[in-house]
């Protein structure tokens, strides 16, 4: 039997306790290097305080570097909404791309990470095409 090549994808929020913009510039820095490295892709989004990130890449990696952050004292209450198998990546051509929108855009009636957390539980699948739109849409995320 052919060995598919396994892949899951990863989402959670989490509230950001970073206050200094240089700070983010240097948490991208480090954490896109190691997610080459691991062959991470995906997508960090902070929009009112609140981050959202989705990872995808080999199970053992996702699971590794999520350890990590939920660990990392520059956020807290990290909440995970998704963890599961893929076909294939949304966000393959992102090391991690980064998004700073000032609104999303409504889903479902919330149109913050604050209300979403609420509601994300059976609408992950939405919200990541949400997400993934507004990454392609961007040309300035790396
Ligand atoms: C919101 C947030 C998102 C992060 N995303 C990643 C990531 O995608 N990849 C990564 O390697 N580290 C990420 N980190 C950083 C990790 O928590 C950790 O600092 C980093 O992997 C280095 O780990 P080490 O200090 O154990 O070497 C993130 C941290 C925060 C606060």
């Amino acid at each position: 039997m052919l060995a598919m090549s396994q892949l899951c994808t990863l989402l959670y929020v989490s509230k950001s306790l970073i206050t200094q913009p240089e700070s983010i510039n240097e948490l991208l820095t480090v954490s896109r290097d190691i997610n080459i490295q691991k062959e991470i892709t995906g997508v960090l989004v902070l929009n009112s305080g609140r981050f959202l990130q989705v990872l995808e890449g080999h199970p053992d990696n996702v699971q590794l570097i999520y350890s990590r952050i939920v660990k990392d004292p520059r956020h807290e209450e990290v909440r995970l909404l998704l963890n599961s198998p893929i076909s294939g990546r949304r966000f393959g051509r992102w090391s991690m791309a980064f998004l700073n929108p000032e609104e999303v855009p409504p889903i479902l009636g919330a149109t913050s990470f604050d209300e979403l957390r609420l509601k994300a539980d059976k609408t992950a699948g939405e919200l990541l095409s949400l997400i993934q739109s507004m990454v392609t849409s961007d040309a300035a995320s790396g």
